[in-house]
This record gives structure tokens, sequence and C-alpha cells, in this order.
């Protein structure tokens, strides 16, 4: 592996290999993580966000029992200039995870969210029951300050049951397998603000 990217992201990408899931704290320019955190607290601030759901599609519907995060998802096609950037630093880890583990990853979709204090986001996986085509779940937390205090940490469970909590500071970024590693997000005390995405590969569609 070279390049910047590749260096500060090679221990992730072993602990991915290992665990199916790896942190990265400051893996991204300060600055960047301190745009997008402003431009989501704006956005928010504006009303632009949407209660999420889960499924999708015609099976698509708003649980707040299972989370409670508010969302905004990305325009593919008109990115404002850091959501650019993001997707551009998204794309060389892409590249990187093609090459190195033969992912065949096409795509990313992504979006803002907004846990508002009180919310949270039941134990699950990250892929649908009806498709298959998200791979890696990335997670961006744009939080200036966190302490456990707060509550709202992201809790991994490994398969033997052990579980690890993240805290969702800003700068600290998370990649999972979408299809194996379950995890939730514990009831948060402040408002929590992050950028979740997903790495995609060709869909398959199953017939129910
Ligand atoms: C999700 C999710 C985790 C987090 O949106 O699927 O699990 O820490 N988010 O925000
Ligand atoms: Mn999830």
């Amino acid at each position: 592996m070279s390049g910047i990217w590749e260096e500060r992201f090679s221990a992730a990408l072993h602990q991915l290999v290992e665990r199916g899931w790896a942190v990265a704290k400051d893996a991204l320019p300060a600055w960047i993580v301190r745009e997008l955190a402003e431009e989501a607290r704006r956005l928010w601030h504006e009303g632009k966000f949407r209660p999420a759901g889960i499924g999708r599609g015609a099976g698509y519907r708003v649980r707040s029992e299972v989370r409670g995060d508010w969302i905004l998802w990305w325009d593919e096609d008109a990115p404002t200039p850091i959501q650019a950037i993001y997707r551009a630093e998204i794309e060389r880890l892409r590249q990187t995870l093609n090459e190195t583990l033969f992912l065949g990853l096409i795509a990313f979709e992504v979006h803002y969210a907004v846990f508002p204090p009180g919310a949270f986001y039941r134990r699950h996986r990250d892929r649908f029951l009806t498709a298959d085509e998200r791979v890696i779940s990335c997670i961006l937390y744009l939080n200036p300050t966190w302490s456990e205090d707060n509550g709202g940490a992201l809790r991994i469970y490994d398969p033997d049951g052990t579980t690890h909590d993240i805290l969702p500071q800003a700068g600290t970024f998370v990649l999972l397998r979408s299809d194996t590693v379950e995890h939730e997000v514990q009831p948060t005390r402040k408002e929590r603000f992050s950028v979740t995405g997903w790495l995609r590969r060709r869909a398959r569609e199953f017939r129910m």
C-alpha cells in the first residue's frame, strides 16, 4: 500500500479483516471534520432532516421504538464543496479496499444523521433482508466534545457477546462489515451528529 490514505488506514484495514470492524481516530484532517460538522448543524437547524426509517421500498417504516435518529441523504449529483471533499476521501478508501481485499465496491451512499436527546438505535446489522449490496459501513462522528456521561456510544457486539463502546467524538471514524457486525447506538443525552455511509457492491435483488 502506498499514499497517505493507505498509511493512515493500514492498521484499520488489518482490524477490519481480523474482526470485521475497525476504529481510526483522527483519520481525516480536522478541518474536513469541522466543516462537515458546521454544515450538518446548519442543515439540522434549517429543518432539512427527516425521521429515519427501517426497511426500504414498500417495506419502509418509521419506528421510533427501533431508531430515533433523523437523517439527510446527500445528493450524489449535487454535492456541497465539503461533501465533494469527503467523497474524494472515501473514493480513495474504496479503491484501497478493492485493491487489498477484492471487495468489488462500486458506489457510496451517505447521509448526515442526528440523534436528538433521548434517541437510540436498537441492536441491528446494516444489511437489508431483501438486498445485499451494502458491504462496508463507514461512520464519521462530528461532535467536538463528548464524554461518557453524554451517552450515545456506538456499542459493537463481537460474536462471543463481548461489547466495545466507541464515543462519537469528532474525527473518530468507524468501519464495519454491514452483513455481520451487530451494533447499536445507546440512548444519547446530547444532540449527536455523524456522517453515515455504505460502500456498496452490485445489487443482487432477492425475490420474497
Ligand atoms: C446506522 C448506525 C451508528 C452510529 O445508522 O445504521 O448503526 O454510531 N449508526 O451512528
Ligand atoms: Mn447500523
